[in-house]
This record gives structure tokens, sequence and C-alpha cells, in this order.
């Protein structure tokens, strides 16, 4: 749907006129090494797509936040001085989640009317939440300001960390800020390497002459995802825990180093634990390596490290799964195909692989074609484009 459509289809439910209609759009992203890594302190390698969250919206004086989608019937309607009564709805909680966060952070907001159009294939690792939550931040801040007289520009970091508070303390997922702070702070045909200890980032131009980034969607529905990320998260707290004594002044995974991690390995009693933080010191490691390939154009040492990065997620992690491993697999058996990972937390989700450009139709045929076999499930792919960050739609 279109800007002219979708404003057709605010007006239809709303009513009312075009004065005071803004459009705001944010995105999801793809990471394209770094996994389980944010909220251990270490780094990660995201970027944002052109896929994404787009909201229309436009104030109102009664202090109601008013939602729709485009694809549900579902329509919330929430005073602002009650946000926290609307926690379990079923669709509309990551707005209010947002809306709750900004106002405790401080913002001042006004009520409005919201349609929401997503083009992020919801629950499939690709971050549509985030989209979601980063775009309810800027469209609330700009019209906040506005209502009340508010000059300046959003400072976009904030509107990633406010995002994360909202899925933890609305939905009760103890994420990291990788998500958020891509949708934020993505930028067209570049990656963000960003390290999650103090937020400074760089970044990366995504130019891989001839070659494409392909996502293959899993379209296993996830069950318990929310439980199992939880728990890796603890499990890493603990390991971390055990390091510190005799590493005291460490304050997160990504501070330990591969040569300290294989001195006190042994500390770690806990296999399950031991294995968690392996993954960690690893993959953190990989990252800065990945990103030196790609700057340095070798492109197949980069598609080593994301075949590395899958391995020790299926194993150490454990969080791929029959559906994420065959693709990967499957992927890897295509001649042109340099690099195949799972991408986002994992559970189901999507892979992403670096194809050839003349090998991705063929890529496209086999790999839906075994997967199907061996899954019964019919896969989808994305040729991947990356965009900009959450930004106001100029009208
Ligand atoms: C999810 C979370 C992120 C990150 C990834 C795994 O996408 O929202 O913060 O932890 O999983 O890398």
């Amino acid at each position: 749907m279109d800007i002219k459509e979708l404003k057709k289809v605010f007006l239809d439910i709303y009513g009312g006129s075009e004065e005071g209609i803004r459009v705001f759009s944010s995105p999801g992203r793809v990471n394209l090494i770094g996994e389980h890594t944010d909220y251990n302190g270490g780094y990660v390698f995201p970027a944002a797509l052109t896929l994404s969250s787009t909201v229309i919206a436009r104030p109102r004086k009664d202090g109601l936040i008013n939602l729709a989608v485009t694809d549900l019937d579902d329509r919330v309607s929430a005073p602002l001085d009650r946000l926290s009564d609307f926690k379990n709805i079923r669709w509309g909680n990551y707005q209010l989640g947002v809306a709750d966060e900004l106002q405790k952070a401080g913002y001042k907001l006004t009520g409005c009317d919201m349609l929401f159009h997503d083009t992020v294939p919801i629950g499939s690792g690709l971050s549509s939440s985030a989209a979601i939550e980063v775009v309810t931040a800027i469209a609330l801040i700009t019209l906040g300001n506005e209502a009340y007289g508010i000059s300046g520009d959003i400072d976009m970091v904030e509107v990633a960390k406010i995002s994360q508070l909202a899925e933890h303390n609305f939905i009760g997922v103890n994420c990291g800020i990788m998500d958020q702070f891509a949708s934020a702070m993505g930028r067209k045909d570049h990656a963000i390497l960003l390290d999650c200890r103090d937020l400074s980032y760089k970044y990366v131009p995504l130019e891989l002459k001839g070659y494409k980034i392909v996502i293959s969607n899993t379209k296993k529905k996830r069950s318990l995802a929310a439980v199992k990320y939880n728990e890796r998260r603890a499990e890493c707290e603990k390991g971390l825990e055990i390091l510190k004594k005799s590493l005291p002044d460490i304050t997160c995974l990504g501070d330990v180093s591969a040569e300290q991690f294989e001195q006190y390995k042994h500390t770690i009693e806990d296999d399950i634990i031991r294995k968690r933080v392996e993954h960690v010191i690893y993959e953190d490691d990989r990252v800065l390596k990945s990103a030196e390939a790609l700057m340095n154009n070798e492109f197949e040492k980069f598609g080593k490290y994301m075949i590395e990065s899958h391995n020790s997620l299926r194993d150490l992690y454990e969080v791929t799964g029959l559906e994420l491993d065959t693709l990967v697999e499957e992927a890897l058996k295509i001649d042109g195909v340099i690099g195949s990972r799972m991408t986002g937390a994992g559970f189901g989700g999507c892979t992403v692989s670096i194809v050839r450009e003349d090998a991705v139709d063929n890529f496209i045929e086999q790999v839906g074609k075994a997967y199907q076999e061996k899954t019964g499930i019919k896969a989808e792919f994305y040729i991947s484009e990356i965009g900009d960050g959450g930004r106001e739609i100029q009208l």
C-alpha cells in the first residue's frame, strides 16, 4: 500500500480531514553477524532493511491514543494516563509500551489517531517489533513536541533505548539493544558495527560487489521463544558471575578476551553455562574480524565467519533447530554461496546468506525445494535491500 492508499484507509477509519496528518517509517533489520552478544556487552553488525513499519498519525485533543493496523481488525483506544492497564492486549501493546516509557522518561505526549502498516514479516526474526516500537516513538515525540511547542531534533539513540525498555517492561522480553538501535540508526547501504558496551558505533559500507544478501524465512511458528531467550540471558549472567571470581574487573562477557576465557573456563563447572559463554566470547571476536574482512573486500573470509557463527549457535548456544539448520545446510550446497547463518534470536525465524548474483535464482529454487521436502514447510525468500533508519516521511 502506498501513502495515498494508507491515508484513505486512515480517513475511512477515523474520519475528519487530512489536516495535521504526518507519516513516519522505521525499518526491520538483518544482523550479519554477532548473535546473542548485545546483552553481553559485545559487538553486533546489523543493517536496516527496506521492509518497515509505517504509521500515519494525527493529533487529537482528548488524551486518547487510538490504534489501528491495515492487516487486522483490532482497534485500541487507550487514555494516556492509564496505559499500564493495556499490558496484555492481543495487538497494540508494543505501541502503548513505548508511549508509557516515553512518559516515564519525561516526554510530553498528545493524544492521537494512528494507523500502522507493516511489511516486516511478523515473528520472523527481522525485528518487526523493534520497527513498530521505533516508529511509534518517533511519531509520538514529534506530535507531542509540536503540541507543546518544543523544538529540537529527536535523540535517536534515546529512541532506541526507550523502545528497548518498552520491550522489557511491557512485553517481558529481556532483549538487548541491537534491534532498536539498528531500526533507529540504520543507514542506506551500510551495516552498523555497534559496541553494545558503550553504544559507540561505526557505519561500514555494504558493497558486496557481485553478491546479494538473501534472507530465507523458515516460516516456522516460534513457540516459547521469549522464555528460552530470557533463559539464555540468565545463563550468561551466571557465567559472568563465575568468571568474576577470577577476573574481578570484568563487568560483562564483552570484557573477557579469548585468552582469559581459555585460562579460566575450567572454573565454570556446569557444561551448559560454559558452552553459552564460549559462544559469546568467540562470536564477539568474529564480529570484529568479519567487519575487517568486509572493509577489505574479503567476502569469502566474511562468509567463513558466518558459517562458524551458525555452527556455534547450533552447538554451543543451542538456538537453531531443524528448520534453521536445514536452510543453512542446503544453502551451503549451492555453488555461489559463500556464507549462511541464522539471524536474530533463533528458535525459528530467518537465515541470511551471501549468494553470488548469478546463483540467486538457483539458490531460491533448490533451497526452497529441499527445505520443503525435509520439513514440510514452504520457505520464503527476500533479496535484501539495505535502507535508512527511522524517520518522518516528508509529504
Ligand atoms: C533478538 C534481540 C536482540 C539480540 C538478538 C540475538 O533479536 O531482540 O537484542 O539479542 O535476538 O542476537
